[in-house]
């Protein structure tokens, strides 16, 4: 059995190696950078970070130029780091981690609370910047060759949020930039904003007053329409005012309110559809497009939030970790005032989810890359690519390894979905290293593989850019 505690240690070092030792027959077109987000410092001095979304971020990139893998690796030197490294204790509050705090302390954060920018899920472009991202919205703009922190990215607006989801969109043919945020106060706002190509503004498309807001971390965007996964796992935002816990613990699992789908439409901001579905949870929504008058929406989902729980570092280091795989379900929102219903696309577990940007988001599509679980109650250890249309799967697997999650890149001259290569990062505990792993994404076996020099933690999710 391998040791998936690897992935849960704090990697300090940083180092630029300009080439990478390569096995295998890279492909020549394939030039660009990978850029992967995730925690890497769980403790600072002897205060510990609690769950695996509290680590502060590093961001890790492979630059491909035909010939040789280059890669690097830097901490964000975010605010909440910084002032944490230079304090030696935990300072800001994370997903679920508050900092030790006196009395008046406590009250003062409340009256001046200092939102984390440790921006550890994900990265993106804005307008001419590369930023990483969290759930605040504090996008921290890097630079992509040396990754230097440049800072924290000022909108030009004067939206207020609170929370702005680590999965943007980028919409087909406009180039837009779609984002979902909330923001507490006496009424509790979902917004939906379109940021235009080319710059930083976020236009308001909807707005919905929500008095009991649900954690969402992602959403969904079709064509026409934007749609909230609202699981039943909310807060009673007086409890975050008080904030007597970390952020999370003040949600509360209550099934009896099902999900609820809001379906907005892009336009003019209308809630054309409300739709209540079985109590669930959901990370990641996968994709949605429209078919007649029904919206289908693709969705790794769990039977409770309690893989929040699953996701405690004290529980991920344990002998018995939470696979960390859902099920990939396919939601059908008819827009006429029908039921939702739901059928389960595949048997395989699956996590961290991806897709043909470019050509299959908002469109009827075959495939979904992830990670997966060869084994019931395993840790994940297989990459998949699951046939929509059919549940069946492509697997790749390496014993004692751990893949990250794949991201496909067409081949500039590609024409069919899946004519490109999946790119992961595949954790070796034995070896205390990883790889940095090319697939062919049509016969998903491997191409080629590059090692880098240490452990790299599980990351959540990455970009590749040209
Ligand atoms: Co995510």
């Amino acid at each position: 059995m391998s040791d998936v505690r690897a992935g849960f240690e704090s990697l300090r070092h940083e180092l630029h190696d300009p080439d990478l030792p390569v096995q295998g027959d890279w492909p020549g077109w394939l030039t660009g950078t990978l850029f992967r987000n995730g925690p890497a410092q769980f403790e600072v001095e002897d205060e510990s970070y609690n769950h695996w979304f509290d680590g502060h971020a590093m961001l890790h990139a492979f630059r491909m130029d035909g010939e040789r893998v280059a890669y690097r690796n830097r901490f964000v030197q975010s605010q909440s780091r910084t002032e944490a490294l230079q304090e030696g204790r935990i300072v800001r509050s994370e997903f679920a981690t508050d900092p030790c705090m006196s009395i008046f302390g406590r009250m003062m954060s409340v009256f001046n609370p200092t939102p984390t920018d440790n921006a550890s899920i994900n990265v993106a472009r804005l307008d001419d910047q590369y930023v990483a991202l969290t759930a605040t919205p504090l996008p921290v703009a890097f630079d992509p060759e040396t990754l230097d922190t440049l800072g924290v990215v000022d909108y030009d607006d004067e939206v207020h949020a609170d929370m702005s989801t680590p999965h943007p969109h980028v919409e087909p043919g406009t180039g837009r930039t779609l984002t979902q945020m909330l923001s507490f106060g006496r009424q509790c706002r979902y917004k939906i904003g379109a940021i235009p190509a080319g710059t930083k503004r976020r236009e308001l498309l909807a707005t919905l007053d929500v008095d009991r807001p649900a954690y969402m971390h992602s959403f969904g965007m079709s064509e026409h329409y934007v749609i909230l996964s609202e699981w039943p796992l909310v807060v009673n935002p007086t409890d975050l005012l008080l904030r007597g816990q970390p952020f999370i613990e003040n949600f509360e699992w209550r099934p009896g309110r099902g999900t609820r789908f809001r379906v907005l439409r892009k336009a003019d901001g209308a809630e054309v559809a409300t739709l209540e579905a079985d109590p669930a949870f959901g990370f990641h929504h996968v994709n949605a497009f429209e078919r007649g008058g029904t919206v289908v929406c693709d969705i790794v989902t769990y039977p409770d939030a309690s893989i929040i729980d699953a996701l405690y570092l004290d529980r991920l280091r344990s002998d018995d970790p939470t696979p960390g795989t859902g099920t990939l379900r396919r939601y059908r929102l008819p827009l006429n005032g029908g039921a939702a219903s739901s059928t389960v696309l595949s048997d395989e577990r699956v996590e961290l989810p991806r897709i043909h940007d470019e050509d299959a988001t908002a469109q009827p599509y075959a495939y979904v890359y992830g990670i997966g679980s060869r084994r019931e109650r395993q840790f994940s250890d297989q990459l998949l690519k699951i046939d929509v249309g059919t549940g069946s799967a492509q697997t790749w697997h390496e014993d004692g390894t751990h893949p990250g999650e794949p991201v496909f890149v067409p081949h500039p001259e590609g024409t069919a979905e899946d004519d490109g290569v999946v790119l992961s990062v595949v954790l070796d505990p034995a070896g205390e290293q990883s790889f940095f792993l090319v697939l062919d994404a049509a016969s998903f076996d491997e191409r080629a593989r590059a090692t880098v020099p240490h452990a790299i933690p599980f990351g959540f999710h990455g970009q590749f850019f040209e």
